[in-house]
């Protein structure tokens, strides 16, 4: 990228107007810092590819450097959810329900019975939809994240909301984190 170029256009794309608040896709902090070297505008948004079962940048910080674990040496992003939450700059999760790079969604797929057995479980006890669960996953992170929904579908849109006000205990969330086949040492 070229700062002083993407500067330009911010500065154009806010005088005009049509733009309030800026924000950037599949960065790592340091491209962030390099873009912050010529933009004035602050940073408020920076949308990663995260679900249940595609956290490594949840996983990384888990497991930390510990020898064996593949979860600690790949696709951490440069630690971009603890620069996200020392920056101030809300994380968007992209492909929320997708088992990986848009090869279908983990929820109800046969691929994935541990993760969908917790996600029925919690379903049934809190009384939702399955995608409110494994949106909940996402927004209870004490990142404050918000989930991007890919559906158009008005009643997916309703029941996966209903996950944003669902206040997943801590032993849960890593259940679920675990039946996605993380581990947590
Ligand atoms: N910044 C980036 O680089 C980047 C990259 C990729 C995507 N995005 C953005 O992120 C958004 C979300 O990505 P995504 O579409 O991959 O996310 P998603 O919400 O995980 O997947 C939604 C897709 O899965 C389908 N689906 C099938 N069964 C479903 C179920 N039980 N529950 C929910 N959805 C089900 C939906 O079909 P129906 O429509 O029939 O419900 C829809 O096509 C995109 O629209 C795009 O705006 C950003």
């Amino acid at each position: 990228m070229e700062p002083d170029e993407v500067a330009a256009a911010f500065d154009e794309l806010e005088a005009a107007g049509k733009v309030r608040a800026f924000g950037v896709s599949n960065h790592t902090p340091r491209q962030i810092d390099v873009l912050r070297t010529a933009v004035r505008q602050p940073i408020v948004a920076n949308q990663i590819q995260l679900s249940i079962t595609h956290a490594p940048t949840v996983a990384q910080g888990v497991a930390m450097n510990m020898a064996g674990e593949t979860q600690a040496q790949t696709l951490d992003a440069g630690g971009v959810i603890d620069y996200s939450r020392v920056e101030k700059i809300t994380l968007q999760a992209w492909s929320p329900f997708q088992a990986g790079f848009f090869n279908g969604v983990f929820l109800g797929s046969p691929e994935y019975p541990e993760l969908n057995a917790v996600i029925d479980r919690l379903a049934a006890a809190y009384d939702v939809p399955t995608i409110a669960i494994a949106t909940a996953w996402i927004t209870r992170h004490p990142a404050g994240m918000q989930v991007v929904l890919g559906t158009t579908n008005p009643d997916r849109v309703r029941a996966a909301a209903q996950g944003s006000d669902l206040h997943l205990t801590r032993a849960e969330w890593y259940d679920l984190f675990r039946a996605a086949g993380y581990r947590v040492p």
